[in-house]
């Protein structure tokens, strides 16, 4: 999962592409390239680690040339060094991919036994030298890529240059994105809309299979069965700014502040207010018959699913089958005509969940995607797009999109119920009247962000740390564990409470910090017995809790963390906010990269 860029025009393409690069950064950033056509001569520059190496690269050696392609890397295949940097080059053609070439061994050898030699690791190059054979052997850019692409197994989104015509690049796709955008005497490739932002607004989607031949005056597209095809060419909307951090460190903490406004945005279309009644963006869509329901997620967005499975079985009554999106596809699963399947996806790109996605739909199953990209491969093959309005997310860490997921979760089970006939008196408003106060909740939550960022110190000595939860705490515990995990690199796992003495509870001593969601409520003593079995084994207890649980069980912990008293509706979304920002606080506590982790991308668009 990597980010492409190309230009071909009449005026010098670098600068422009490393900008492009900088919007691609959240596919990948171990490695980046640029290639270019200038002079008779393909020529490169690349550099290992983020795409700053590349800008000084480009400082001290600039790069000339009006078509050139370019790539942010996240490494499938050889590691993160500069020789596997992409663009992988022959003297005739420079190629750029993202997506695995699932053949490429057998390519290579075969390449190999012709007497080509190899410079790197990486699937990609097998693409280079054979095209590169084709044009070598006489044949026209467009024949060349014909005859290559029916040989490429797996997934792609390809973009390729050639020496001999600088004024033409080549794009292609097969499970990976890939958008043509069409500028004034310039044409452009790139992984999404967003990439192209600057550079144009209009932009044609490529269907799977297709492959397009771009020029300065524009594009022809071909189907998989190479007949040329005209694709819509749409407004994208995405402006050419970048997002910027505000006035805060990190983007994860602005996005972690921005989530009462974006979830007051988000339940907005889910809401009508005065009427006191949950609603859809899509209100002609009859939901009553629905009998089974399927959730595919991926990451954080599969615990936003864990979550709206408590929902779903305790409003609208409706069985939940509920999956990590990378095993959904490869277990048989059973899914009832009639049924309706749930993805959820920041990105809706993440190649596990929309791979579910295609699968479920061919099996005749209704689709709906919560996503908070409108313009991704997700919402435009969902039946019913059901939209989180977080804004861009450029944090790896998900947080505010989780919390927005949750919103439209909540009020897709309300919106069952409701079509069900399910709601007894004023259950509706109630509904309503919580997921309504979610925002000056989230609000309340951050005004404790200074005494989390205090005792952040009691976790990030810890080589392991545990997270409890019940119910929906449960999904929480994970999630939490996950935000440790990925921007903190400490080792951390979610339990169900109730699952410790089953085996986990062994893992306790003074050294592994414990961290108990527990609002008070229905669940709230059960956590607790739970929660002191830990501490009569010397397990040392952070207890996140509202003033009520405090007060009742905080004695004998090491820390405690005091949350506003919330409906258990929204604690979920409200309690996301704690164990966002001590994820956040004991990584910048360690010193690591919070908003690009090592090892991560943003959008996870390989399987
Ligand atoms: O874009 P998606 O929501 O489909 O992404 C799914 C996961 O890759 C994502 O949630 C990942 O787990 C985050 N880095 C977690 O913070």
């Amino acid at each position: 999962m990597c980010g492409i860029v190309g230009i071909v025009g009449r005026e010098e393409v670098a600068e422009r592409l490393l900008d492009g690069l900088r919007r691609l950064e959240y596919r990948g950033y171990d490695s980046a390239g640029i290639a270019t056509d200038h002079g008779g001569r393909i020529e490169r520059r690349r550099a290992s680690g983020k795409l700053v190496n590349l800008a000084r690269e480009l400082a001290a050696d600039p790069l000339p040339g009006c078509t050139g392609i370019a790539h942010t890397r996240w490494a499938t295949h050889g590691g993160p060094t500069t020789n596997n940097a992409h663009p992988h080059a022959t003297d005739e053609v420079a190629v750029v991919h993202n997506g695995i070439i699932e053949n490429f061994k057998a390519l290579r050898d075969e390449l190999i036994g012709r007497g080509r030699v190899f410079t790197s690791e990486t699937d990609t190059e097998v693409v280079a030298h054979l095209v590169s054979e084709k044009v070598e052997a006489g044949f026209d850019p467009v024949g060349a890529v014909r005859e290559v692409l029916p040989r490429l197994h797996g997934a792609f989104a390809l973009a390729i240059l050639f020496r001999k015509h600088p004024d033409m690049l080549i794009g292609a796709r097969l499970g990976s994105p890939l958008v043509v955008g069409y500028g004034e005497g310039e044409t452009y490739l790139g992984s999404d809309a967003l990439a192209l932002g600057p550079l144009t607004q209009r932009i044609a989607y490529l269907d799977e299979g297709d492959w397009v031949v771009c020029t300065e005056e524009g594009a022809q597209v071909y189907d998989r069965d190479n007949k040329p095809v005209e694709r819509a060419v749409t407004i994208s909307g995405v402006t050419g700014e970048l997002v910027s951090k505000g006035n805060h460190r990190h983007y994860m903490l602005k996005e972690i502040y921005e989530q009462p406004i974006v979830v007051a945005q988000t339940l907005r279309s889910y809401l009508q207010r005065m009427e006191e009644r949950v609603t859809l963006p899509i209100p002609e869509f009859d939901l009553s018959a629905i009998k089974r329901v399927t959730i595919v997620a991926c990451g954080t967005s599969f615990y936003a699913g864990m979550v709206a499975k408590y929902w779903f079985e305790q409003f609208a009554r409706v069985p939940v089958d509920l999956d990590v999106a990378s095993e959904f596809r490869y277990r048989a699963p059973v899914m009832e005509p009639g049924g309706l399947m749930i993805v959820i996806s920041q990105s809706g790109e993440t190649a596990d969940t929309l791979a579910a996605l295609r699968h479920a739909k061919a099996e005749g199953q209704t689709i709906a995607a919560v996503v908070n990209v409108p313009t991704s491969s997700m919402a435009r093959e969902a039946d019913l797009l059901l939209p989180t309005h977080a804004g861009p997310e450029i944090g790896v860490a998900s947080t505010k999109a989780f919390t927005c997921q949750l919103a439209v979760l909540a009020a897709l089970a309300a919106n069952l119920a409701h079509a069900k006939g399910l709601f007894k008196d004023g259950e509706e408003r109630q509904i309503v009247r919580h997921l309504g106060e979610a925002p000056a909740a989230l609000n309340a939550a951050l005004a404790y962000d200074e005494s989390i960022q205090e005792m952040a110190g009691a976790v990030a000595g810890a080589r392991d740390v545990l997270y409890l939860g019940r119910g929906t705490d449960y999904p929480l515990a994970l999630e939490g564990a996950l935000k440790l995990k990925e921007i903190s690199y400490i080792h951390a796992e979610g339990y169900a409470a109730g699952e410790m003495k089953h085996g986990p509870i062994a893992l306790i001593d003074e050294n592994v910090p414990v961290i108990v969601i527990a609002p008070s409520g229905p669940l709230f003593e059960k956590t607790v017995s739970n929660m002191q079995e830990v501490q009569a084994r010397g397990g040392k207890v952070i207890l996140i809790s509202d003033y009520d649980g405090i007060q009742a069980a905080g004695e004998g912990c090491i820390a405690t963390i005091t949350m506003p008293k919330v409906h258990p509706l929204i604690a979920p979304l409200v309690y996301a906010v704690p164990v966002q920002l001590l994820a956040y606080h004991v990584a910048v506590a360690k010193g690591t990269d919070v908003d690009q982790p090592r090892n991560l991308a943003k959008s996870v668009t390989v399987e």
